[in-house]
């Protein structure tokens, strides 16, 4: 997610959901009663029987080596061995990579998708987003072609469709000729429609075919399947909340399709080749300036539960190009109650919002679905468990904001392989209809999947908000998730299960606020352990400011179980901080902040990526990848950690029982990329053969001080010189085409 800046002071405490935080429930945090550090560890390494099951499949290009065979990721990890020089940290504005690899840009903001399009000015005076890339790229998708150009093929590798998301069309106004004109929630005239039209536009998934040259790949321009999907996209929505009154709009009165998806952030993909895609921080898209009387209460909570507040909401102000602004296109992004019932108004616009979208991208003519079966919140991604012929499905997902939640999703249909090419009637098949639960971490290292239903008495007799029916459980999953008592987070970003084993890994990117911050208002739990104070020139931020990875062990190696044993994989931090901040033992050439993208090749079983959006470590080093080989669920122990000074805890130092991974070193753990200044590392997929990664390079220069100064721009990279600074999709390979990393 982009960071805020200084530019627009006003619209900051608007602009980053994931830094705003909406949960006010009583849930707690499992804040640390130390008689539990006599509690041992119960359960771990149960699923020994995880991978004997002969059928048991990968996803898509997941193949299984025999080493794969082995349980535990351990074996893995010590039979992979990581080849390149780690790369340094560095505040340059250049994208590094290790000796030997060479990163090229495939596709930058704005690049045309299509032949006959002209180049990119890159000045703010190109106004087709409809036909280029769109903005602020994040998660993608390598989708392997048959040769003959008709569907999915995972082994595919002449040819493929690259599915991009585009997460925000950039706030700075890089697409603007002048920057943006009366921009952010405290203006009040009127936008200029050319600049809402561009955004919206910007904003979404791009679709392009790739053509193999050597081992890397090019662009094929004239592939009828390259296109946008945008903010004004029709998308059907499906699952059990299709047709409730409560997304009844005058796009749809009926409640069954809503227009445009949003903020598309982290991502995943279906045993069926389509594209998942998460809609993230959308509750900033809306505007609302209506008394909280006008509402009734249960809207007024549910507006208050996903962040749509009467002051600062719709910083984009797409509802309000000018005098003409009554059509679906720009009224839609307003919430107020404007006519008499709610078939002729978008008072309930936010609810089409929010969910895990489904593309098809071997299919152009096909209407996207909304899938609400995996609940409405502020979705990172959703990624897929390992599958087996005859089990259900299950998929990960993760709320980012402060203090959210983990879900999954098990499937009511069981998997059949022939259901492999199905495309989105799969999808209708197996994600219409199933359980969403929610995440409690408990203090012994062991958990449970809560299930958000109206058959938990929890969720039906709620006291602060009485659920009208399940479909209201999933629009207000958040609602339902703190009824159920899940386990409030520091910030869940993307999740990756690891083909070796089975178990399942989340960033937890950072929880850092004086008001709402782990150890400041959140107390301290076994799953959430550091409160820690950091300083970056003369500012000094306090909680967990560097974030942690969270993995577990389903029960059994069953991803549907119940209950699960979790141990904290990695903890950020910076090489010289002290040891009780330090827990993973990182050095020079492996210390990251702020975890948030997460991948497992599936073309080298065992190798995990790490990719940072940091804020909190960047006087030392721009955001960058590293490449790890992670063992298992409870290599590592019981450990205590000492928090000093914890304003929770009266300021008095407070300890913690964890459970932490083994401690790592260069061998496991080494920085592969570093990217420009002002950037995120975000989006990463590969090549069947694992000789091309392609990795995203968000906002850079995201902090520049001006959309037209260059003197003022922080990065001028991808084009060097005076230019403006542009996300990009880069591919990387191996200057002696060898597998990447390994
Ligand atoms: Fe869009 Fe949570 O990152
Ligand atoms: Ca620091
Ligand atoms: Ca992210």
């Amino acid at each position: 997610m982009a960071k805020k800046r200084g530019v627009y002071p006003v619209i900051q405490k608007a602009l980053s959901l994931d830094d705003a935080v909406c949960n006010s429930s009583t849930n707690d945090s499992f804040e640390q009663v130390l008689a539990c550090a006599q509690v041992g560890r119960r359960g771990f390494l149960k699923g020994s029987s995880f991978l004997a099951a002969a059928s048991m499949l990968g996803m898509g290009m997941t193949l299984l080596t025999d080493a794969a065979k082995k349980d535990g990721g351990a074996a893995i990890a010590s039979e992979l061995g990581l080849s390149f020089q780690p790369v340094a940290k560095s505040i340059a504005d250049t994208l590094t990579v290790p000796e030997g690899y060479t990163a090229r840009v495939l596709l930058a903001t704005g690049d045309p998708i299509k032949s006959g399009v002209t180049p990119y000015k890159n000045n703010g005076t190109d106004n087709d987003f409809e036909v280029r890339a769109g903005d602020h790229h994040d998660a993608m998708q390598y989708f392997g072609m048959n040769s003959a150009g008709t569907g999915w093929e995972p082994m595919g590798s002449d040819r493929a469709l690259l599915c991009i998301n585009h997460e925000v069309c950039e706030d700075l106004g890089f697409v603007h000729p002048n920057g943006p004109t009366e921009y952010g929630p405290e203006s009040t005239a009127a936008r200029p429609q050319l600049e809402v039209d561009k955004e919206v536009a910007a904003h979404g998934v791009t679709i392009v075919e790739l053509t193999r040259q050597g081992s890397t790949y090019e662009i094929n321009p004239d592939s009828r399947y390259n296109r946008r999907v945008t903010a004004t996209t029709v998308f059907d929505i499906a699952g059990p909340a299709r047709g409730s009154a409560m997304l009844a709009t005058a796009f749809s009165p009926s409640g069954e399709q809503t227009r445009g998806t949003l903020n598309n952030c982290g991502h995943g993909y279906t045993p069926w080749g389509t594209y998942l895609s998460g809609e993230e921080n959308w509750a900033g898209y809306f505007h609302r300036r209506e008394a909280d009387a006008v509402r009734t209460a249960k809207e007024v909570t549910a507006f208050s539960r996903y962040g749509i507040s009467s002051e600062t909401s719709g910083r984009y102000n797409w509802s309000r190009f000018g005098a003409a602004d009554n059509t679906d296109l720009y009224s839609r992004w307003s919430v107020n109650k404007t006519a008499a019932s709610a078939e002729e108004d978008f008072r309930n616009v936010a609810n089409t919002f929010g969910w895990v979208v489904e593309i098809d991208p071997f299919n152009p003519n096909a209407t996207p679905k909304k899938r609400t079966t995996m609940g409405r919140m502020a979705h990172e991604g959703c990624w897929a468990a390992k599958v087996t012929p005859g089990e259900p499905l299950v998929f990960y997902t993760g709320d980012d904001a402060r203090n959210e939640y983990i879900y999954k999703f098990v499937s009511e249909a069981r998997w059949n392989p022939k259901d492999a090419t199905g495309g989105l009637a799969a999808g209708d098949k197996y994600l219409n209809a199933g359980t969403l639960y929610a995440a409690r971490f408990n203090d012994d290292g062991t958990g449970e999947w809560l299930p958000l239903t109206l058959s938990n008495p929890a969720i039906a007799n709620y006291a602060e908000y009485a659920f009208a029916d399940e479909a209201d459980v999933l629009i207000n999953a958040r609602l339902a998730a703190d009824a159920a008592g899940a386990t409030k987070m520091d910030r869940p970003e993307w999740g990756g299960v690891n083909p070796t084993n089975g178990e399942v890994y989340f960033t937890l990117t950072n929880n850092v606020s004086s008001s709402s911050g782990r150890g400041t208002q959140t107390p301290l739990d076994a799953a959430n352990p550091r409160f820690y104070a950091d300083t970056k020139g003369d500012k000094t931020s306090q909680g967990n400011v560097n974030g942690h990875i969270i993995r577990w062990r389903e029960s059994g190696g069953n991803p549907a179980a119940a209950t699960f044993n979790w141990d904290v994989y990695l903890f950020g931090a910076q090489a010289d901080a002290d040891t009780s901040v330090n827990l993973s033992g990182l050095s020079d050439e492996n210390d990251f902040s702020s975890p948030d993208g997460l991948w497992f090749s599936e073309a080298t079983p065992g190798l995990l990526w790490i990719q940072t959006d940091d804020g909190y470590y960047t006087d030392m080093s721009n955001c960058m990848m590293l490449a790890a080989l992670p063992g298992a669920v409870g290599d590592g122990e019981a450990k205590m950690v000492t928090n000093k000074a914890v304003p929770l805890n009266g300021d008095s130092d407070q300890t913690v029982q964890t459970y932490a991974g083994k401690a790592v070193n260069p061998t496991e753990l080494r920085r592969f990329l570093v990217g420009p200044r002002d950037c995120e590392i975000t989006g990463i997929t590969e090549s069947p053969d694992g000789q091309a990664i392609f990795v995203n390079i968000q906002h850079p220069g995201e902090n520049s001080g001006s959309a037209t100064d260059p003197t003022q721009f922080t990065s001028h990279w991808p084009d060097g010189g005076n230019a403006r600074p542009r996300s990009a999709t880069v591919i990387i390979t191996r200057n002696d085409g060898g597998k990447v990393a390994v």
